[in-house]
């Protein structure tokens, strides 16, 4: 379907045109007078100077040609020109309500998708292995799921790749810390030739109480630290024993990056990392020192990518150490080889903390230069804020550790089961609800903050059922629900008409600008966008289940009209907060 400001558009254009003006003056906005307009048309000032006549002239004229087409002047409820040369557009209901019972009918509510269909790769979650998952990396799988969401929805052709960083110095040290506590272990033999142990020598808990002992270690003790240095470079050069273990490390971690990325209902099409990308790097090292790009710099291998207009200073991008080493930004080169080569992307979006931005700045510009992605790929990248404690200072458990996302996810669910307590509900059902009202609770708390944003994790906020909240959304949604169960109505031959109350006016306005929210939210790539959309929508059903009895309605017309107008609600409500990555629960 036409978005409704496109139908305007057309409409107002060729008003002008018709009218003896460009059509291109056309334009139309949302208003920014709610309470005078819905939409306004401003593009008589532009032609009024053109054209060296008044802007009121202007919008007159394209308004007489308006009026004298009934058929268009049934989209209208008032259209009028005002001083100096608005003209202020308030579309009628009767247009709306016909607008909004094809939405209805069609799937995905008839939204636009016209132009997508690209193939995207997606780089979000970004979890390190061996290290436990915490709350740093809870925006970018919450914000990465959801833009692939957003994505798949306009037919884009998504691949969602965790990239794991499980290439560092983090191996090094947990092999060192390893070798210190069990130095007999046949991994750390080197002339042992046979098959090593199928089963690891450590569990997922000792794993995660490993890394952050070898780490504190290796900040005091320098030895230490030279050892595990050592280690991450034996690793990288094919040390037989240390390959082994590593491969433990992978299974054992990433087994349980599965099991809480899946509690957060992220998941990944691709599981691969830094460590994949490894055996292009030589190969990658070799053609940029050939091209004559990369050149020794102190001992380190680097390729320029300042630019003349730059504003700020632009290092060049280190590929190798002076050691040898490869390093974050090589991986991320080679990494870019392989998703060309192996999906052919119209673009690579990366989402990350926005401390990553030079990074990313110097990476897709040694990319581009040096032709590892090609012109025509975009890489993109979105960087997004801190999530502060109430104190304003980055979100720390109460002892100030880094709160584990596991325990994020239990505390905000346990709330929200406090809240429930007087429920009629047995154990079970409560506590798989609070689950997912949880879960609402943290991600809509996140996606509804422009991503850029810092923002304060405020539990009592982020749970309550009022509000511009995850569980107001769901609990608008099970509402709607059960007024449809409880009139159980068969609305297979049910009309959304416009009975004249204000409230249905709403509610058909916020449903039918859907189409072109969605497109606003697919086009920025913005899921606090739609957050912003639903809550508009939730309100506005609020207030006409507020002000109309529908159950009670005598007129069957009206009650099924209305019935199917808040089962379209609820369906687009439903939607949207897929698009999130949350579900709606039975009952709340
Ligand atoms: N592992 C990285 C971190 O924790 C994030 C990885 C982001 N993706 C990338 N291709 N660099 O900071």
């Amino acid at each position: 379907m036409n978005k409704v400001v496109s139908e305007l558009k057309k409409v107002m254009e060729d008003a002008f045109e018709s009218a003896g003006f460009d059509r291109s003056f056309g334009m139309i906005s949302l208003s920014n007078r709610p309470d005078l307009a819905e939409y306004q048309c401003n593009g008589a000032m532009a032609a009024a100077k053109k054209y060296g006549v008044k802007p009121i002239d202007v919008a007159t004229k394209a308004l007489e040609v308006i009026k004298e087409d009934a058929d268009k002047c049934r989209m209208f409820d008032k259209i009028e020109a005002v001083m100096p040369g608005f003209i202020n557009i308030t579309l009628s209901p009767s247009y709306l309500s016909e607008y909004v019972d094809e939405m209805a009918s069609k799937a995905d509510f008839g939204v636009d998708k016209n132009g997508s269909g690209k193939t995207v790769v997606i780089d979000y979650g970004g979890a390190n292995v061996a290290k436990p998952l915490h709350v740093g990396h809870l925006r970018s799988a919450v914000i990465g799921e959801s833009i692939k969401r957003i994505c798949r929805f306009y037919g884009d052709k998504v691949i969602g790749d965790v990239h794991l960083g499980d290439w560092g110095l983090q191996m090094g040290l947990v092999i060192t810390e390893l070798k210190h506590r069990q130095p007999d272990l046949v991994y750390f033999d080197e002339s042992f030739e046979g098959e090593y142990p199928s089963e690891a020598p450590f569990t997922i808990s000792e794993l995660e109480e490993i890394y952050p002992c070898a780490s504190g270690k290796s900040k005091t003790d320098e030895e230490y630290k030279a050892e595990a240095l050592q280690a991450t470079f034996d690793l990288q050069h094919g040390r037989r024993g240390y390959r082994a273990l590593w491969k433990h490390i992978m299974a054992v971690s990433v087994a349980d990056l599965k099991k809480n990325y899946g509690n957060l209902k992220v998941d990944f099409d691709l599981w691969l990392g830094e460590s994949d990308a490894d055996p292009e790097i030589p190969s990658m090292v070799e053609n940029l020192k050939k091209s004559g790009l990369a050149y020794l710099s102190d001992g380190a291998l680097v390729v320029d990518v300042a630019r003349e207009d730059d504003k700020k200073e632009m290092p060049p991008c280190m590929i190798l150490k002076s050691d040898g080493a490869a390093l974050y930004e090589t991986t991320d080169l080679a990494t870019i080889l392989m998703r060309e080569r192996d999906y052919k992307p119209d673009e690579i979006l990366y989402i990350t903390d926005k401390r990553q931005e030079l990074h990313f700045e110097r990476v897709f510009r040694c990319a581009k230069k040096a032709g590892i992605a090609s012109e025509k790929t975009k890489l993109s990248w979105i960087g997004f804020g801190t999530m502060n404690g109430k104190d304003g200072k980055p979100f720390k458990t109460r002892d100030g550790g880094v709160m584990r996302l596991e325990d994020l996810i239990r505390q905000i669910s346990d709330a929200v089961y406090d809240k429930m307590s007087d429920r009629d509900m047995t154990e079970e059902e409560a506590r798989n609800i609070s689950f997912k009202v949880g879960l609402a609770a943290l991600k809509y708390g996140d996606l509804s903050n422009q991503a850029s944003k810092d923002y304060v994790f405020d539990l009592d906020r982020f749970a309550s059922f009022e509000g511009n909240t995850g569980p107001y959304i769901q609990y608008t949604v099970v509402r709607i629900n059960s007024i449809l169960s409880k009139a159980g109505s068969d609305l297979s031959g049910a009309k959304i008409i416009s009975t004249g109350s204000e409230s249905e006016k709403a509610l058909l306005l916020t449903l039918a600008r859907l189409n072109e929210n969605l497109a606003g939210v697919y086009e920025e790539k913005a899921p606090h966008r739609l957050c912003a959309y639903m809550y508009d929508l939730a309100n506005a059903f609020n207030r006409f289940y507020h002000d109309n009895r529908i159950i009670s309605e005598e007129n069957e017309a009206t009650k099924n009209s209305w019935l199917k107008l808040i089962k379209l609600t609820a369906d687009v409500l439903t939607c949207c907060l897929d698009l999130l990555g949350v579900e709606v629960p039975e009952r709340m």
